[in-house]
């Protein structure tokens, strides 16, 4: 009955949030309480429009959980096929891309009869990945308080408070964090 539930509300969300209507501030409002129902449940969710949230690929381990605070911007895509656990103040900016899943490339000349691979993302508190950034299945990490230039295609685990931009990204800094940011963030 709850899986049910979960199902019924994850299907309206998939009319809500292409629909102008819903970017109505009152409207809105439901949208980001829809979509955090197909994210699992976070409070506090500020979700854009046109934002594709789903397993991409069947998988019976996939699973997606994710803490308070989360903001994503319009026109991204969060693939949880593999698994994903998006930690607490994360954003995830407009048109940005989060693969959980890869194609396997070795076998059959058709690559798209060789299967797939799966893979756990980590995306820890406060970290930003800024806009049309892509987050490629290699990365199994993006550490606390990282951030993600914008357009950039990650391939390797990011470290915490690295700021990584490039494609293939690369550290280009680190944040200098005073702060408030104790154990007990996360
Ligand atoms: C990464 C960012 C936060 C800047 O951080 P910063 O620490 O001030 O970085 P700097 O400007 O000092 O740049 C450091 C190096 O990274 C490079 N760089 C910065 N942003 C980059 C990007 N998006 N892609 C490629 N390289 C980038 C700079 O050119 C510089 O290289 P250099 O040392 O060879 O000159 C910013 O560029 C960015 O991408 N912000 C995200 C914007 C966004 O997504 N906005 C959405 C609004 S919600």
């Amino acid at each position: 009955m709850k899986q049910l539930k979960r199902t019924f509300l994850r299907e309206i969300y998939w009319f809500a949030k292409d629909s102008s209507l819903f970017g109505l501030p009152f409207l809105r409002k439901i949208r980001d309480k829809l979509a955090a129902r197909a994210l699992g449940g976070a409070s506090d969710c500020k979700v854009g429009s046109r934002v594709f949230i789903r397993s991409a690929h069947f998988n019976p381990h996939s699973f997606v959980e994710v803490g308070a605070g989360l903001r994503v911007g319009s026109d991204a895509s969060i693939d949880y096929s593999g698994g994903l656990r998006i930690g607490r103040n994360v954003t995830i900016s407009e048109a940005a891309m989060v693969f959980t899943h890869e194609h396997i490339l070795d076998g059959e000349a058709d690559w798209r009869k060789n299967g797939l691979k799966f893979s756990t993302l980590e995306i820890q508190d406060y970290a930003w990945i800024g806009a049309r950034a892509i987050i490629t299945e290699r990365v199994k990490v993006v550490g606390k308080g990282a951030v993600v230039a914008a357009g950039s295609v990650v391939t390797k685990d990011v470290p915490p408070f690295a700021i990584v931009a490039g494609v293939p990204a690369r550290v280009v800094g680190e944040r200098r964090v005073v702060d408030q940011m104790t154990p007990s963030d996360s």
